[in-house]
């Protein structure tokens, strides 16, 4: 019942449908993304960040990404759902790569799997797509060199800066990914690779000119995300503060002994009994 595919996928790029994605880490997220109509799910390693509490994705571990993904798997039976490889898990010899795939795939029950880099795991990538598997790219900031980038800092500036990004997604084309996820770039630059290739581009922080739009999860709803003022975020609800304020209205219930009321209660027949007969 699976409803997209990645030919469907290049397809929408031909005939301009914006393309949507979202993140989800557990079967409630997965549920509700794909509820309302999300056509692809991302387990993010941004796990770490918005799910597990780290301060950046480098902690989160192949286990992690396995055990989640099955969840979100389990959450949205009919979506098409890629899962990040995490980090160093795809810079050493091809067969841990595959293995790691093999893992996400077999285990975790991704149809896709997503990789942080340009033309530098090109080979990585070519292997992985000749094994059968969807590889979908990660250019511009990649968090998973964030102590080599030296911050979270927007990509693509100068002419120079942009030359190297075509540079990447081109690589990544002909590598054979399905398409390629452009962090933090500037709408100028994410325009000009979107137009030259033939395979989408899913943005986030990269402008209005890519094929596709990819959020995460926790920010998207302002779902107590450890971000703040994150530009290129639109929050479209404050789930945050209703689940805050559903939490302090049962403490404060339970506290002045308000619940459980009688609506909520069982009452023992024998009991009943004998207050009738005494
Ligand atoms: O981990 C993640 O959520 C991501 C998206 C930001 C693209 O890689
Ligand atoms: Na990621």
């Amino acid at each position: 019942k699976q409803t997209l595919n990645i030919v469907k996928l290049k397809n929408m790029k031909k005939k301009g449908v914006p393309i949507t994605m979202l993140t989800a880490y557990d079967y409630p997220s997965a549920k509700l993304a794909e509820e309302a109509d999300i056509d692809m799910i991302l387990v993010g390693d941004s796990l770490g960040n918005v799910v597990l509490g780290y301060d950046s994705t480098i902690p989160v571990t192949l286990d992690d990404m396995v055990y989640h993904t099955r969840a979100v798997a389990r959450g949205a039976e009919d979506t098409f759902i890629v899962a990040d490889m995490p980090f160093m898990t795809y810079h050493g010899n091809i067969d841990e790569s595959l293995r790691g795939v093999r893992r996400l795939m077999q285990e975790g029950h991704a149809h896709a799997v997503k990789m942080e880099g340009g033309a530098e795991i090109a080979d990585t990538v070519k292997r992985i797509v000749q094994s059968g598997v969807p590889v979908l790219g990660h250019i511009g900031l990649t968090p998973q060199s964030v102590n080599q980038i030296g911050g979270y800092r927007i990509q693509g500036k100068d002419a120079q800066d942009a030359q190297r990004l075509m540079n990447d997604a081109k690589a990544l084309e002909a590598a054979g990914a399905f398409a390629i996820v452009l962090e933090l770039v500037t709408e100028e630059a994410a325009a000009d690779i979107s137009k030259e290739l033939s395979i989408p581009t899913i943005g986030i922080g990269a402008g209005r000119y890519c094929d596709g739009q990819v959020l995460v999860y926790h920010d998207l709803l302002k779902y107590a995300s450890p971000y703040r003022d994150k530009r290129f975020v639109k929050t479209y609800a404050d789930v945050g503060s209703i689940i805050r304020d559903g939490i302090a209205q049962y403490v404060k219930e339970v506290k002045e002994r308000s619940f459980p009321a009688e609506e909520h209660v069982f009452k023992a027949e024998y009991k009943a009994e004998i207050s009738e007969t005494t």
